[in-house]
């Protein structure tokens, strides 16, 4: 981890700036938070793991090996090289899960690449065996980051705190929030039918509620169906929040040969 990296974080208990003393950060403060031997840091000690466990972040890594999501990655980095023309920008994943997003877009563009999820299992196989990006457990409604460090911050299908952006942003920063629309994965919620609590899936609300929050500069819908093999569809079953509570090894998935993708992609800047 680089002096500059050391220089955004902050101490999500005083807010005071960390300096390095051999496999640890401490703040000005003396609160003292680890430095993983793969390098991420967790600011959360005592958090429990969520619905978000560890077979659930390999199943992602196996649907984003699959190729999936790489239209939205092509759509993102493209976004991104439209609107963040700076220089070397800082870039946050709020919620990063596995860490896909901010691993993989903008792939020959130089950039400080942050991530963050409050599943330190998720941080963990977003670390693993890389170098490229800061990974660190933290709670979005605390983030361990400066005020006004961050050229972009990427909320993708995860819940937002819009005060804490706005924080974390510069005062030309944007917020780019991917949220699914009502086509998101239609054909493994017609397979979950009779199991499902709501038949229907309508985005609409959660991106009514970005827009009031947001001076939106640019909207896009992202929007494919792809066929896939029967093992992504497994993982892809397992990985959805989608299907939350439903026992999955129940469902019949033999029927299901292609996957359709319908996310809005929102830019803008923080009200
Ligand atoms: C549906 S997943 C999306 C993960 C990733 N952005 C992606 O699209 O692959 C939602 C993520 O939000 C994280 N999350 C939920 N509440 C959070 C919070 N309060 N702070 C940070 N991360 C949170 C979860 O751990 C999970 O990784
Ligand atoms: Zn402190």
């Amino acid at each position: 981890m680089d002096q500059s990296m050391i220089g955004i974080l902050r101490c999500p208990l005083c807010g005071g700036a960390f300096s390095r003393r051999e496999n640890s950060l401490v703040c000005c403060n003396r609160h003292c938070y680890d430095i993983a031997r793969q390098g991420h840091i967790n600011f959360v000690p005592g958090q429990k793991e969520m619905f978000y466990k560890k077979e659930l972040f390999e199943s992602r890594a196996e649907v984003f090996r699959a190729g999936v999501y790489a239209p939205v990655i092509e759509r993102l980095s493209q976004a991104l090289a439209r609107h963040v023309p700076e220089e070397h920008p800082v870039i946050v994943d709020a919620g990063c899960g596995e860490g896909y997003y901010i691993k993989s877009v903008c792939p020959d563009r130089a950039m400080t690449r942050v991530g963050f999820d409050l599943s330190k299992d998720a941080v963990r196989l977003a670390a693993r065996g890389q170098r490229e990006a800061l990974f660190f457990a933290a709670d979005l409604k605390r983030i361990p980051l400066a005020d006004g460090c961050a050229d972009a911050v990427l909320d993708i299908f995860t819940p937002a705190d819009y005060a804490q952006f706005k924080r974390i942003l510069k005062p030309q920063g944007l917020l780019f929030k991917l949220a699914p629309r009502s086509g998101y994965l239609r054909e493994l919620r017609a397979a979950a039918g009779g199991f499902l609590r709501r038949k229907e899936y309508d985005g609409g609300d959660v991106e009514c509620y970005a827009r009031e929050r947001m001076n939106v500069v640019a909207s896009e819908t992202i929007t494919y169906t792809l066929g896939v093999a029967p093992e992504t569809v497994a993982h892809l079953a397992r990985m959805t929040p989608m299907l939350a509570g439903i026992d999955i090894e129940k469902l019949d998935l033999s029927g299901v040969e292609q996957i359709t993708i319908d996310e809005t992609l929102i830019i803008g800047s923080i009200k």
